[in-house]
Order: C-alpha cells, then sequence, then structure tokens
C-alpha cells in the first residue's frame, strides 16, 4: 500500500492518489530558541509514519516541528519513488523550495525517502538546492549530516541496513487526530516483483522486536488512541525470534489484540502468496480486529502475473479471496491494487483484470498506470510497450468498473447498523463527524454531542461510491 492515509478515499485514479498522499505538516510542540524542522511526506503509509521517526531523531537533536516552510531553518521532503509522476512532485516542489531558501538563504533542504536512496548522490548533482540526501535506513545518522550541512559541507547517508528497524525510537505523532496510528512491525522488502522498486529503496526484510510493538500498542492505548495499523510492504512474512521461539504475523496480531478490546486492530499490506488462514482465523477470533484486507491483484491474468513475478496466478488469488469469504463471510471488507498497462498486456489480458474486479467485488481499490522504474526486473527485461494513451483509457475503465462495485457494495449497506469509530469533523463540515466502520469505509454522520476517540453505532441511510451517510442510534433503554 501504499496508503494509505488515503483510508478515506475509495477509488482513486494514479493521480487523485498521489495527490491525497502528499502533504504532511505539523508542529508538535512549542519551542522557543530552538531550531525549527518543517517535514513534508510523500507515498505510503510507512514512509509518514518514518516521518514520525524522523521529527523524533531531530528533537533529540534540538529541533522543533514547523508548519511554516518560509521560516523554517531544516526543510525535509520524505519522497517516494514508486512511480514516475511521484518523483516529478518532488523535483517540482524542490523548484519551489528553490525560491524559499532565496530568501532564507540559511535554511538548509534534505531529501528523506525511497528517492534518495534510488538517485543516490546524483540528487546532489541534479538538484543544486539539496543538502542532504538520506535513505530509509540512515535516519539516526541525520543531526550529524545536518551538523555537516551548516558548514557548508553537503551529506549523503543512503547504507541500507539488514537490522535497523528504529525499534527503540518514539515517532512523535505528527499530524495525529489523537484516536489512530500507524506502528511499523517489519522494513524492506525481498519480494522482487519485477514492476517494483521498492526492493531497492527500502533493502531487505526485516521484522522489528515484536515486544517494541507491543509497548508502542499500549502506549499508545494508555494515551487514547483507540485504533492502531500494522504496517509492512508483506505483513504476512512477518517473523521475530523471541526467546521462546518464533512469532509469526498471526501471532503478533493476536498479542496486540490483546492490548484492550477496545483499541482496533488493523494491517496493512497482505501479499496474496502469503496471507494464511491462520491470519484468517486470528480475525475471526476477536471482535477488536478489523475484518478489513487490502490484497493487492495487480493483474487478474495468470501470464501477466507471472510476467510480474507475484509469484500467483489468477486462480490461487481467487482462492484466497474465498478463503476469507469462507472464514469471515460476505461482509468482511476486500481492497485491491492493480496496474494497467503492464509489457505486453494484450487487450484479452486486460479484460481478465476487469473480470476478476467483477468477481471478487471489492469494496474498492487503487489502480494505476504501468511506470518503468530504471533498475527493476522489468525494465531490465520487457519492453515498456503499451502506449500511454491505451494505459489510461484501460485504467479508466478499471476506475469505471470499481466505483460501481463500490457503489452496489455500499448500497447493501443501507439500513444496516455500523459500529464506527470516531476520528474527528468531516471533511466536508463541522457540523459532521466521521469515522470508519470495521470494513474501513468512511461513515459520515451529524455530530450532536459525540466525541472523537468514541465508539458510535450508526445507521446507513444513504450512500456514495466512497461514503456512508447516516445518524447515530443509541439502544432503548432497558425497563426493569
Ligand atoms: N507491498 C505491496 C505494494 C506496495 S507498492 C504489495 O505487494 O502489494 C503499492 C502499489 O503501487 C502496488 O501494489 C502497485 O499496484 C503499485 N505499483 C508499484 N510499482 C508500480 C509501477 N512501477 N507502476 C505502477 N504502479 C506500481
Ligand atoms: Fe513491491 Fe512486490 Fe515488495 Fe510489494 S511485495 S513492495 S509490490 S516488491
Ligand atoms: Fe512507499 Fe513509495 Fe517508498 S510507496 S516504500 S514511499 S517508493
Amino acid at each position: 500500500m501504499d496508503h494509505k492515509v488515503a483510508n478515506s478515499l475509495k477509488i482513486l485514479s494514479e493521480a487523485d492518489k498521489e495527490a491525497c498522499e502528499t502533504v504532511h505538516i505539523t508542529e508538535n510542540e512549542p519551542g522557543v530558541g530552538k531550531k525549527k524542522l518543517f517535514i513534508e511526506s510523500y507515498g505510503c503509509q510507512m514512509n509518514f509514519a518514518d516521518s514520525e521517526i524522523v521529527a523524533s531523531v531531530m528533537r533529540d537533536a534540538g529541533f522543533v516541528t514547523t508548519s511554516d516552510v518560509n521560516t523554517a531553518d531544516l526543510i525535509f521532503l520524505n519522497t517516494c519513488a514508486i512511480r514516475d509522476n511521484a518523483e516529478q512532485r518532488v523535483r517540482n516542489r524542490l523548484k519551489q523550495l528553490s525560491f524559499v531558501k532565496k530568501r532564507n538563504p540559511g535554511a538548509l533542504i534534505g531529501v528523506l525517502g525511497c528517492m534518495a536512496e534510488r538517485l543516490k548522490a546524483n540528487l546532489l548533482e541534479e538538484e543544486k538546492v539539496v543538502d542532504i540526501v538520506t535513505g530509509p535506513d540512515a535516519y539516526r545518522d541525520l543531526p550529524r549530516l545536518v551538523e555537516e550541512a551548516e558548514t557548508g559541507q553537503k551529506g549523503v547517508n543512503v547504507f541500507l541496513s539488514r537490522e535497523e528497524t528504529y525499534a527503540d525510537i518514539s515517532p512523535i505523532r505528527l499530524n495525529s487526530n489523537g484516536v489512530t496510528a500507524f506502528i511499523s512491525i517489519m522494513r524492506g522488502c525481498d519480494n522482487m516483483c519485477s514492476f517494483c522498486v521498492v526492493p531497492f529503496t527500502r533493502g531487505r526484510e526485516r521484522s522489528r522486536d515484536a515486544f517494541s510493538i507491543i509497548r508502542e500498542a499500549n502506549g499508545l492505548f494508555a494515551e487514547g488512541y483507540r485504533e492502531v495499523t500494522l504496517l509492512g510492504q508483506n505483513v504476512d512474512s512477518y517473523k521475530w525470534q523471541s526467546e521462546s521461539g518464533t512469532i509469526n504475523f498471526a501471532q503478533l496480531l493476536e498479542m496486540v489484540a490483546r492490548v484492550s478490546p477496545d483499541l482496533r486492530v488493523r494491517f496493512s499490506t497482505s501479499h496474496p502468496k502469503d496471507i494464511t488462514d491462520e491470519v484468517l482465523y486470528t480475525m475471526k477470533r476477536y471482535d477488536n480486529i478489523c475484518k478489513y484486507i487490502h490484497l493487492p491483484a495487480q493483474s487478474g491474468n495468470s501470464r501477466v502475473l507471472e510476467l510480474m513475478n507475484r509469484t500467483y496466478d489468477r486462480e490461487w488469488y481467487i482462492g484466497r479471496i474465498n478463503a476469507i469469504r469462507n472464514i469471515l463471510g460476505e461482509n468482511c471488507g476486500i481492497s485491491h491494487d492493480m496496474i494497467s498497462g503492464f509489457c505486453t498486456e494484450t487487450e484479452a489480458e486486460h479484460q481478465d483484470s476487469l473480470s476478476l474486479l467483477e468477481f471478487v467485488r471489492f469494496d474498492f481499490g487503487y489502480m494505476f498506470s504501468y511506470s518503468e522504474r530504471p533498475g527493476t526486473l522489468a525494465a531490465k527485461k520487457f519492453a515498456d510497450d503499451i502506449p500511454e494513451s491505451v494505459k489510461s483509457r484501460r485504467l479508466s475503465e478499471m476506475i469505471e468498473v470499481q466505483r460501481r462495485i463500490s457503489l452496489e457494495r455500499n448500497q447493501r449497506l443501507v439500513g444496516t447498523v455500523q459500529r464506527v469509530l470516531v476520528e474527528g469533523a468531516s471533511k466536508k463540515s463541522e457540523a459532521d463527524l466521521s469515522g470508519r466502520s470495521d470494513q474501513n469505509k468512511v461513515v459520515v454522520f451529524p455530530r450532536e454531542n459525540f466525541k472523537k476517540g468514541e465508539y458510535v453505532d450508526v445507521l446507513i441511510t444513504e450512500c456514495t461510491a466512497a461514503t456512508l451517510l447516516g445518524r447515530v442510534v443509541q439502544e432503548e433503554p432497558v425497563l426493569a
């Protein structure tokens, strides 16, 4: 996933998705006399979670975060490299920042994250405004790099680690609504999907100390948080060696679910090749593990899936969907990622992707047109031979089918009561509150006297493809 901070968005084109994933800035504490850090995040939920680690590292080095880029001493862009347009957005932002730097010549600019890792020192050559380049495993080194940059020495650290999980660093919850939080449980990825740059930008897969995860979840609950999302590129391959044996993802999920029945637990991303029945049965056993699975498909055609090196075929994918429906029931929310116009994809193979959407009837999905990434297996082995116009027409067709199905899936819920965790004011009106249902659907309802962090039961009265609308219903008091 990428993530999906865009949780509230149901059907997204590539452009929409990046637009909503971009800005993430905040002020963590008043800091008279302290140096100011402005940090902006792009890309997936893991990058947003990393920015919270970065803010923590920099706080220890004497910085406070600010939401005003013009007065910042240090400007960090935590970047994404997943598609070419994700990188173009960062390059455009750097152009804007060169004007900020003209007005405030003392400000330093750091490029962090996946684009930094992909381009390394070249970024300093290509973008003169940049002072610091730091990959995702080198954030502990940021204070040193900043100190050097303050003396005029530009710095790069793109070392990828096999061990770093930042387990001991308490993230500063940037832009937090105080109700929902991300917890990174692993880093990197060992799956070499042929289209994907992540294994190159994030390095080898490693799992974080399970007890540090539980400590973090306990701490969040004590602070009033009521939902955690466990993050990894492939959470099903979580594996951590404790003194009493190996803890797998299903076991970790159970440990987190036991923190409190009032703490909702979500996770992302599941990989179709690895999601086990054990995970599904664990979800079933705990009411507070949300019945929602993001299961990226990428294509509905087995030949294309093979070229993508996803290591499953259409039948296997459908088998996992059937297992989800059998174990967790028809109402379990399921979403997908799909790519249109991968190398050599024929019209008939594209139809297979559309038919998979129809067959599964996903609740929502994130759809993208294929963007060749330098250095990936696909870039080396196959020509990027589908014209852009064809990719985008196929993308529109997928989005259209998904929009209709999302609407139909939501319409089934009109007349039902959904338990919602209140996250805050709705985007459109202060008079309404918004939260998500167990199945990760955004639900909007009149505020009345309800507060964020509360669980409410909402009778769904209307819907769009993206949102459920309703009003809170309270149980009649039982008369003695
Ligand atoms: N780990 C997750 C995906 C992380 S990347 C998984 O395996 O499913 C998020 C999504 O971006 C992917 O699911 C894929 O749909 C999309 N994506 C990745 N590389 C891409 C590329 N080169 N072009 C277009 N979309 C891409
Ligand atoms: Fe990329 Fe595949 Fe890893 Fe997901 S599982 S991050 S798509 S290589
Ligand atoms: Fe995430 Fe983008 Fe990196 S999707 S892992 S920030 S390439």
